[in-house]
C-alpha cells in the first residue's frame, strides 16, 4: 500500500486471515454498512469498498487491500487534541484485534478442517477469510432475538431501525464515494432504553411483529435484575457487564442463563454463545443443518420431509460436528453456512473488478445446497419453543404468536 487515504492507518493482514466482504455480510452482525468506493484505475491492490460500524462513542471505517486492513476512527465533535486523538486511535486498534479475534490463526484452522473433512476441502478456496466475530453480547442477543423466522436483509433493517429509533445520532460524515452525500450513524441502544414502557408497542408499529415484546421483556428482565447506572452513556450498563461475565462461565451455565430470556430458545442461545461469548465449539443447529449432516456427513435420517428437531437430535448433531471439526467447530460451521447463502452464490468465482463475470459458466460451479433458509438463523416458529424450560411460558408465548401470525 503506497499511500494511505487521509485519516487511515494500516494493519498488515492477508485476506486468508480475514475477508471483510464475506465476514461482515454473512449473518453474524447486522449493523455494518458497506459502501462502494469510486474506482478511478483498474488496480487489484486498491480497496473496492469501505465498511462502517458505529460504536457507542465513535464510527470505525475499514477498507481492505490484499495485504492490509486500513482503519480510521471518526469521533463526534468537539474534536479532541492530538494527545487524546492518539489514545482513541490506539483503542480502535485494540477493538479491531478483539472484535476480529486476530490472535486466532485462521489459515491454520482452515488447514486442520480441510485435513479432517472432504466437504470443507471443496469450499475452502472460494470462501477464504471467514472467521467468527467477537461481538458485543447485548447487541448480539437482541439481534438474534430479531432473527427468529427471518432473513438477513430483514434482520438488518430491523436492527438498524432499532438503533435509529432508540439512540441519539452520534455523528454525520460524507459517504466515501465522493458524492458529498452525508450519512448519520446511530449506536446500538443500551438495555435501559429498550426496557422503558411503550417500547414493544413502538417496535410492533415498526414491523418487528412478535419479536417486539421479546426484545422489550428481555431488556426489562436484565435491567430489573442488574439495575441501571447513572454513569455517562459511553460506559457499559450493569446488564451489559453481566452478559460479558458469561464469557467466563462454562458453556452449559452460560446457555442456561441465556435460556431464561424471552424469545431465546436453544438455537438463539447457541448463536450468542458462539458469536459473542467465546464458545468456539458450539454449533447452532436446525433442520437445515440436519439435512446437511445427512447428505454430507453420514448422519442417519431421511432427506425427504422434515424431521422435527428434538433436544436429543440437536445434541447428536452438535456432537457429530465437534467430532468432525474439533474445538472450533462453530467457526467451521459458519464457513459452510456462508457458502450456502444465496447472496454468496457467486462469491470467489468472479474475477477482480473490471472484468465482467460470466454467470452462465459460474452457475455450473455452484456448490450443491441452495436452500433459502440460512442455517445460522433460528428455525421458524414451528419449533422454536422446543427447548423452553417453563411450560407456562411456553403456552403464553404460543398465545402471543397466534395473535400475530407472521
Ligand atoms: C488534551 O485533551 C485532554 C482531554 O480533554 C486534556 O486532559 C489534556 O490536557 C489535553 N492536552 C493538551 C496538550 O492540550
Ligand atoms: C425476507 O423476508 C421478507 C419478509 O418476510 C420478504 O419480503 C423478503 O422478500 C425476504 N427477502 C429475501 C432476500 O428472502
Amino acid at each position: 500500500m503506497a499511500t494511505l487515504p487521509p485519516g487511515f492507518h494500516a494493519l498488515s493482514l492477508p485476506i486468508i486471515q480475514l475477508s471483510l466482504a464475506a465476514v461482515l455480510k454473512c449473518g453474524q452482525s447486522f449493523r455494518w454498512n458497506a459502501y462502494p468506493l469510486k474506482i478511478t484505475s483498474p488496480d487489484a491492490s486498491l480497496p473496492t469498498h469501505e465498511y462502517r460500524f458505529c460504536l457507542r462513542d465513535r464510527v470505525v471505517c475499514l477498507r481492505q487491500t490484499p495485504t492490509d486492513i486500513l482503519y480510521r476512527t471518526v469521533l463526534p465533535d468537539p474534536q479532541p487534541n492530538m494527545t487524546e486523538r492518539k489514545l482513541r486511535e490506539a483503542e480502535t486498534l485494540l477493538w479491531l484485534k478483539d472484535y476480529f479475534q486476530l490472535d486466532v490463526d485462521l489459515a491454520l484452522l482452515y488447514e486442520q478442517w480441510g485435513s479432517r473433512d472432504k466437504v470443507f476441502l471443496r469450499i475452502r478456496d472460494r470462501f477464504t477469510g471467514i472467521r467468527m466475530l467477537r461481538q458485543d453480547p447485548w447487541e448480539n442477543l437482541i439481534s438474534f432475538i430479531c432473527s427468529s423466522n427471518n432473513n438477513i436483509s430483514r434482520i438488518t433493517k430491523m436492527v438498524q431501525s432499532l438503533a435509529k429509533e432508540y439512540s441519539l445520532p452520534l455523528l454525520s460524515i460524507p459517504l466515501p464515494d465522493g458524492s458529498g452525500v452525508e450519512e448519520t450513524y446511530y449506536p446500538f441502544p443500551p438495555p435501559s432504553v429498550l426496557a422503558k414502557p411503550g417500547v414493544s408497542t413502538r417496535l410492533r408499529s415498526l414491523g418487528f411483529g412478535y419479536r417486539a415484546e421479546f426484545i422489550h421483556r428481555t431488556a426489562k428482565m436484565l435491567v430489573d435484575t442488574h439495575g441501571t447506572s447513572t454513569r455517562p452513556s459511553q460506559t457499559s450498563e450493569p446488564s451489559e457487564l453481566f452478559l460479558h461475565t458469561l464469557r467466563g462461565m462454562a458453556t452449559e451455565d452460560a446457555r442456561a442463563e441465556l435460556l431464561k430470556f424471552v424469545g431465546v430458545g436453544r438455537k438463539v442461545a447457541d448463536c450468542v454463545l458462539l458469536m459473542s461469548l467465546d464458545k468456539t465449539d458450539v454449533v447452532p443447529v436446525d433442520t437445515h443443518v440436519h439435512q446437511i449432516a445427512i447428505k454430507h456427513y453420514g448422519m442417519k435420517g431421511s432427506t425427504k420431509g422434515k424431521t422435527s428437531m428434538t433436544p436429543k437430535l440437536y445434541e447428536e448433531l452438535c456432537t457429530k460436528f465437534v467430532k468432525v471439526w474439533g474445538d472450533h467447530a462453530g467457526w467451521a460451521h459458519s464457513v459452510l453456512f456462508t457458502s450456502d447463502l444465496k447472496a454468496f452464490a457467486l462469491h470467489g468465482l468472479t474475477e477482480p473488478q473490471f472484468t465482467s463475470p460470466s454467470p452462465q459458466k459460474d452457475r455450473k460451479r455452484r456448490i450443491p445446497d441452495e436452500d433459502e433458509m440460512p442455517s445460522l438463523l433460528p428455525t421458524p416458529p414451528r419449533t422454536p419453543f422446543a427447548y423452553n424450560p417453563s411450560p407456562a411460558e411456553h403456552v403464553k408465548k404460543r398465545a402471543r404468536m397466534r395473535r400475530t401470525p407472521e
